[in-house]
């Protein structure tokens, strides 16, 4: 009986002292396990005589039946702990502070619109605004594109769907349909820049289904050709920072201009860059003519009262001329890194006083 006094005392030890759940399995192993010594002790009761069997039979197995309640609780207590364990190294410290927010920046694009915008105000432009989503009217009709003529699918046009009045709206291909709905809605003298998002059918390395453009109308009574140049020539010194800018016309047509031209900035392509105000190079900035007498007719003005030039031209392409952007997709790829690089600040929005860029 001694013998099982003290080999309890013994496991209970092992049991409560098990640290893990490995520790307390070897324990029950050693003692209950094939050769274990409780195990052993009960085969043992197979050789004892009747009476001996009497006494040590309830003792061996009273004492197997306290171990495994012993190693039981044990065991869960093990088991809870393990369990927290895996839970606090687990844990998601959601106390951690943010990692630090990228700070707004603003889109070069909209950057050389406000800069432009600011140019022409000092000129004494007003903006006019029309929709994305223009009717044929506006944004040809009116315009003097002949129906069915190809100057319209020049323009890849994206239609939406009929509408229940048999007709079909578009995106707006270019931001001459503001003219048109400036001269409807407001009586010459008119002087505006029409900011805003224009959409065509291409996608290339120098096209992207969405871009951006700024239209220009004057129109007075005695407005001419010479007042255009001047405007656009100051207006690029301006905005590219630097008299050297030059500039030249070349004959060209749109429907809605006569005379019609484009107009080329100086530039330097020598080394791999781009550079304005130097060289000896062209490059193709804008279109601009003198507004097209049905153009004026079609708006309810009279053209033996009314004349003026109007203009247009893509800014995105303009931010990059500017701002050394190489590739016109970047533009479009809503990426933070380069917007990081690119962008401006947007406390420092251009204006007459502090300056451009
Ligand atoms: N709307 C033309 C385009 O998107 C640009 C343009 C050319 C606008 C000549 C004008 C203009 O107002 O007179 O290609």
């Amino acid at each position: 009986m001694t013998d099982l006094t003290s080999l309890e005392a013994q496991l209970t030890a092992a049991v409560t002292g098990a640290i893990d759940l490995a520790a307390l399995d070897a324990v029950r192993v050693a003692a209950l396990g094939k050769t274990g010594s409780i195990s052993n002790l009960l085969k043992s009761l197979g050789a004892m005589s009747p009476d001996e069997r009497k006494t040590a039979g309830p003792a061996i197995n009273g004492l197997r039946d306290k171990i495994q309640g012993l190693i039981a609780e044990r065991k869960a207590v093990l088991e809870g702990q393990a369990l927290e364990g895996k839970l606090a190294a687990e844990r998601l410290d959601l106390t951690l502070p943010a990692p630090p927010r990228r700070k707004g920046q603003v889109h070069p694009t909209m950057q050389a619109f406000d800069e432009l915008i600011c140019i022409f105000a000092e000129l004494g432009f007003a903006v006019a605004e029309g929709p994305d989503i223009e009717d044929d009217f506006h944004n040809f009709t009116a315009l003097n594109f002949p129906p069915k003529h190809p100057a319209r699918d020049m323009h890849d046009t994206f239609f939406l769907q009929e509408g229940p009045d048999g007709t079909r709206k578009v995106l707006r291909t270019h931001t001459s349909p503001v003219q048109v709905r400036t001269m409807m809605s407001q009586s010459p003298p008119i002087r505006i820049v029409a900011p805003g998002r224009t959409y065509r059918k291409d996608s290339d390395q120098t096209h992207t289904p969405m871009f951006h453009q700024i239209e220009g109308l004057v129109i007075d009574r005695d407005t001419h050709m010479g007042h255009l140049k001047w405007t656009l020539e100051t207006v690029l010194a301006r905005y590219f920072e630097t008299d050297a800018v030059t500039t030249r016309f070349r004959p060209h047509h749109f429907p809605f201009t006569e005379p019609s031209a484009e107009m080329d900035v100086g530039c330097d392509r020598s080394g791999g860059g781009l550079k304005i105000g130097q060289g000896s190079d062209w490059l193709e900035i804008l279109g601009c003519g003198m507004v097209h007498p049905n153009v004026l007719r079609n708006c309810g003005l009279d053209p033996d009262e009314w004349q003026g030039f109007a203009f247009g031209f893509g800014v995105d392409r303009l931010a990059m001329l500017k701002y050394g952007v190489p590739d016109l997709r970047d533009m479009f790829a809503a990426d933070t890194r380069w917007l990081q690089h690119y962008g401006f600040s947007a406390f420092a929005a251009p204006n007459p006083a502090s300056g451009l860029s």
